[in-house]
């Protein structure tokens, strides 16, 4: 699979089967998102893999009781180090390092059969708790990974020429 065939298989997976990701699988995956860039090759986020079905149970509640969430073989918390970071533009630095990486991993998820969604709809005290992540640390993503027990619907997405300017805003 190329990369454009990836990028185009890959979708938001809301149901899952109950099937453990082999654990060589998960590390080619997780080595995905060792890989991926950084500003200033900083590297300031943790990869926290929860694969404990318990603790997969309580991150139901953790995400706003998002069931599906139970579902998934293993749930993904990516946590910036440094919150208050900010680039010379002034947009933070965390949440752009840590999608990078997230989304690394949902490409490499396509190539093995796997499916994964972004979780943004997740309560921050509750996660730091059952996730044991000091307080002056933020989890920036909540990714769910898992075989998928769905079908993919076609993408809704605007046209090239809703999203591109050439040369000024338009
Ligand atoms: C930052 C971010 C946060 C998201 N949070 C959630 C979420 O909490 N729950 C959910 O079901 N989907 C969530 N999504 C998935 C989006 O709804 C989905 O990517 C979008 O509708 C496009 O669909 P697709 O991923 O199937 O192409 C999130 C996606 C992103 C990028």
């Amino acid at each position: 699979m190329n990369v454009y065939e990836a990028i185009n298989k890959r979708r938001s997976v809301r149901a899952y089967k109950n099937k453990p990701i082999p654990e060589d699988i998960l590390n080619k995956i997780l080595e995905a998102a060792r890989l991926a860039p950084t500003a200033k090759n900083r590297q300031q986020f943790k990869l926290i893999v929860v694969t404990n079905p318990e603790t997969i149970k309580k991150l139901v509640e953790v995400a706003n009781n998002q069931q599906f969430v139970g579902e998934a073989s293993a749930v993904i918390a990516a946590v910036g180090l440094t919150p208050n970071d900010k680039m010379r533009c002034g947009i933070p630095t965390d949440p752009i390092d840590v999608a990078i990486a997230i989304d690394h991993i949902t490409l490499a998820a396509v190539e093995e059969g796997l499916g994964t969604c972004w979780i943004g709809s997740f309560f921050q005290d509750k996660a730091c708790q059952l996730l044991g992540i000091p307080s002056s640390y933020k989890v920036v993503e909540l990714l769910t990974l898992g075989y998928p027990a769905d079908s993919p619907r076609p993408k809704t997405r605007k046209s090239l020429n809703e999203i591109i300017c050439y040369e000024k805003f338009c």
